[in-house]
């Protein structure tokens, strides 16, 4: 269904964000509506391990919300990268983007939905915040994680209590 020679926007909203190691065309902030951000994944290969699995984010349906992130334009052929790095439980969706000067196009987005094996789901921020401070994997630590997520939304000047009230959490333990 992707045209290989047809450029295509990926909207990232967790490590995506401040960690693009694929070629891109040209990466502007976004937003999607509707969707919230939320610490609710496992990661069993990235920020934690099988028998103790980080929490990553996840986008979450959320009537009203509105979540920031990155848009990157991208030819089809880098999803073959990005579907090896970004397995455990996440799907490709298609979303209306909108930009910082309200311009309009149409999107992917990798999402775990609750159905997946490794959904952890909503719990307490600061048992969040603890369970991150513990955790780490191949790709780091899971605290690591966070506050490269919350720096790189500072810098959009995004908005988002979850990350932030996590963080702040974080690091006051
Ligand atoms: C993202 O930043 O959009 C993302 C990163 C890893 C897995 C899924 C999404």
């Amino acid at each position: 269904s992707l045209d290989p020679h047809q450029p295509v926007w990926l909207f990232g909203y967790g490590s995506l964000i401040y960690k693009a190691d694929f070629p891109f065309l040209e990466r502007r902030p976004a937003t999607i509506h509707d969707w919230a951000r939320r610490f609710w994944q496992g990661s069993h290969d990235h920020r934690g391990t099988p028998d103790r699995p980080g929490r990553v984010v996840t986008l979450i349906q959320t009537p009203g919300a509105l979540c920031t992130g990155m848009a990157y334009r991208i030819t089809p052929d880098v999803f073959e990268h990005l579907d090896h790095r970004e397995k455990n439980g996440y799907l490709r969706f298609r979303t209306p983007l909108t930009f910082a000067d309200g311009d309009q196009a149409d999107g992917l987005v990798y999402i775990a939905t609750e159905d997946n094996a490794a959904f952890l789901g909503q719990t307490d921020e600061l048992l969040i915040a603890r369970h991150i401070a513990t955790s780490q994997g191949p790709s780091g630590s899971n605290r690591d994680y966070l506050l490269q997520l919350a720096e790189a939304l500072r810098d959009m000047d995004a908005d988002d209590d979850h990350v932030f009230t996590i963080e702040r959490h974080l690091l006051s333990l």
